[in-house]
């Protein structure tokens, strides 16, 4: 399964990279915003951390302000991956970005038929939300499942980005449900070590191992 971490935060990209298990990184608008800085700056320092996908979002609604605003942020790194909304406007203009070969994430899929239409589009990436789902009762796993089929009875080559992870059990879940990638917050990414009779049974080695020096 491949690892993106889901921040605009650099402190905790760079912490992170240390671990050797990341593989990308995806931010949104709302990401950037929590960072105080343009959006154009954090993509372009987080390229200098992470060899590897970088997803950075349009904010126009419109194919031909996407468009410009896809050219824009490709121009800061070639890692750069555009993310694009669950429209019609979205669907457009990644349909012309992958004509251009510029890799792609469409974002915002809460349904099984949207991920179809993002693979049909070439997407590079559908972003499902999972947590999101969950927090209406809804079954954001059984939609990475039911994706997953879809995407295999077709051959698509579109990768699950499984997205709203919320805690280790959903990193377990897509894990199981065929997802390629799980993009996690650093909180999230950081709790998948833990585990209590892991660290109980450290401590017993090193104190018994201590023990037995004296
Ligand atoms: O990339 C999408 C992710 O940031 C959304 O997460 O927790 O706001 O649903 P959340």
């Amino acid at each position: 399964m491949i690892f993106f971490l889901d921040t605009g935060i650099v402190e905790e990209i760079r912490t992170a990279s240390e671990w050797g298990i990341v593989d990308g990184v995806t931010t949104n608008p709302s990401l950037i915003a929590k960072t105080g800085r343009s959006q154009r700056d954090v993509i372009k320092e987080i390229t200098t951390i992470i060899d590897g996908p970088i997803s950075a979002e349009v904010l126009s609604m419109d194919v031909k302000g996407m468009l410009r605003e896809a050219e824009e942020l490709a121009s800061i790194h070639p890692n750069v991956v555009i993310k694009l909304p669950m429209t019609e406007q979205g669907i457009s203009a990644c349909k012309i970005l992958a004509g251009q070969k510029i890799k792609t994430n469409v974002t915002l899929c809460f349904s099984p038929v949207q991920a179809l239409l993002a693979a049909k589009a070439q997407a590079t990436y559908i972003s499902p939300f999972v947590g999101r789902l969950d927090d209406v009762s809804q079954d954001g796993i059984g939609l990475i499942r039911e994706i997953r089929a879809i995407f295999d009875n077709y051959g698509f080559e579109t990768q699950i980005l499984a997205a709203s992870i919320r805690h280790p059990m959903h990193v377990r879940d897509c894990a199981l449900a065929g997802a390629d990638v799980g993009t996690m917050p650093f909180s999230v990414m950081k709790s998948l070590y833990r585990h209590p009779l892991t660290d109980k049974g450290l401590t017993q080695f090193l104190e018994d191992f201590n023990k037995a020096k004296k």
